[in-house]
């Protein structure tokens, strides 16, 4: 993120992606979180036609994953008449440092992630602390799929369509004690499988940490995601378990976690310990906040091209203020950027 955009120029807005690529326009037109309301279970969910989407690499999903899959709430959530970005862009441009800075490095180097024994750690302030086995840990959740824009503070966006659950469910499950006020997450520590953090270079103090407010957490629209595209997260997308929060920066959405702890304090997050005038704890999308060496203002859709930038206006709060303005009715958003 320590990088320079070029100045976002007048270009017309297009569209560069045909269409026809992607899925259906009526699929696309949906509900706001107000219409949470499930559709009926859609053709694609069956093994022989496992994804709606066009041009989505097939995985290799675990059982848990693929015994849950058809009881999905399909388009839990989507936005409106906003083209979804291919697969192959939200899997090949992608922000990982655990596996290199440049934006084709995830997708070079991720294959190396060892996803099958994966557990995670719940502790702190809960009354249900433990390590679980990750099918363990997924059992209580039905799944959704909830099409969402992610905006990086870098200024770029796509549009993904998740699939996870809601972090409120999970917190039904931990019972926090009265003291907890925040949600931690920690991503996966190990120099192994991470060239990034092998390298001496890095200015990162591993392991990457986010967190929430839990209010912010209890969010509808914040959610942990396990699946992208019809199918599991790719390894560069944070598999096997990350956390999507669309009206805040991409880099609150913390990839591969294997511990969340309930804690009482505003946890440490790994960007504002790296350079805290520039990437604050909240990190919402404000358009009219713009980061100290570059403006916030609009942003580039991927995919883009020199030709045809599909440059945007920048929403506040990522276009879900209606969602989650009221989290921060009290709150100057210029001092807590
Ligand atoms: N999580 C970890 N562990 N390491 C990272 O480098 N990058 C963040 C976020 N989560 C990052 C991370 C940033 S800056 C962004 S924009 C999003 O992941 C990118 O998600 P994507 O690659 O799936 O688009």
């Amino acid at each position: 993120m320590l990088i320079k955009l070029p100045t976002a120029s007048a270009c017309k807005e297009s569209d560069v992606t045909p269409e026809s690529f992607y899925i259906s326009r009526r699929a696309l037109l949906g509900s706001s979180i107000a219409g949470l309301a499930m559709s009926a279970l859609p053709r694609w969910a069956s093994a022989a036609d496992p994804s709606p989407y066009a041009g989505v690499e097939p995985g290799s999903a675990p059982a848990w994953f693929n015994a849950k899959l058809p009881d999905t709430k399909w388009q839990a959530v989507t936005v409106k008449g906003e083209a979804i970005t291919p697969f192959k862009d939200a899997t090949h441009y992608n922000n990982f440092y655990e596996f290199g800075t440049g934006k084709g490095d995830p997708a070079k180097n991720a294959g190396t992630l060892k996803t099958e024994q994966w557990s995670v750690v719940i502790d702190g302030e809960v009354g249900k602390p433990g390590r679980y086995a990750l099918e363990d840990f997924m059992k209580p959740y039905q799944l959704e799929e909830r099409i969402y824009r992610l905006r990086c503070v870098e200024a770029w966006s796509m549009v993904i369509p998740w699939i996870g659950f809601p972090i409120s469910e999970l917190l039904k499950q931990v019972e926090p004690t009265s003291k907890a006020r925040y949600i931690r997450f920690e991503t996966l520590q190990d120099p192994k499988s991470m060239p990034g953090q092998r390298s001496g270079f890095a200015l990162i103090d591993w392991p990457y940490v986010e967190g929430l407010r839990l209010d912010e957490a209890m969010n509808p629209l914040a959610i942990l995601a396990v699946g992208m595209y019809g199918r599991e997260l790719a390894n560069q997308n944070g598999a096997p378990l990350r956390l999507v929060v669309p009206w805040k920066y991409g880099f609150k959405s913390v990839k591969s976690i294997v511990r969340i702890s309930l804690v009482s304090e505003q946890p440490k997050t790994t960007w504002q310990s790296i350079a805290s005038s520039e990437y604050g704890f909240y990190a919402n999308v404000n358009p009219t906040v713009d980061h100290p060496r570059w403006t916030q203002a609009q942003e580039r859709r991927l995919p883009s091209g020199l030709f045809s930038p599909n440059i945007k206006q920048t929403e506040m709060f990522n276009g879900y203020g209606e969602e989650v303005a009221s989290l921060y009715s009290n709150l100057d958003l210029r001092k807590n950027y």
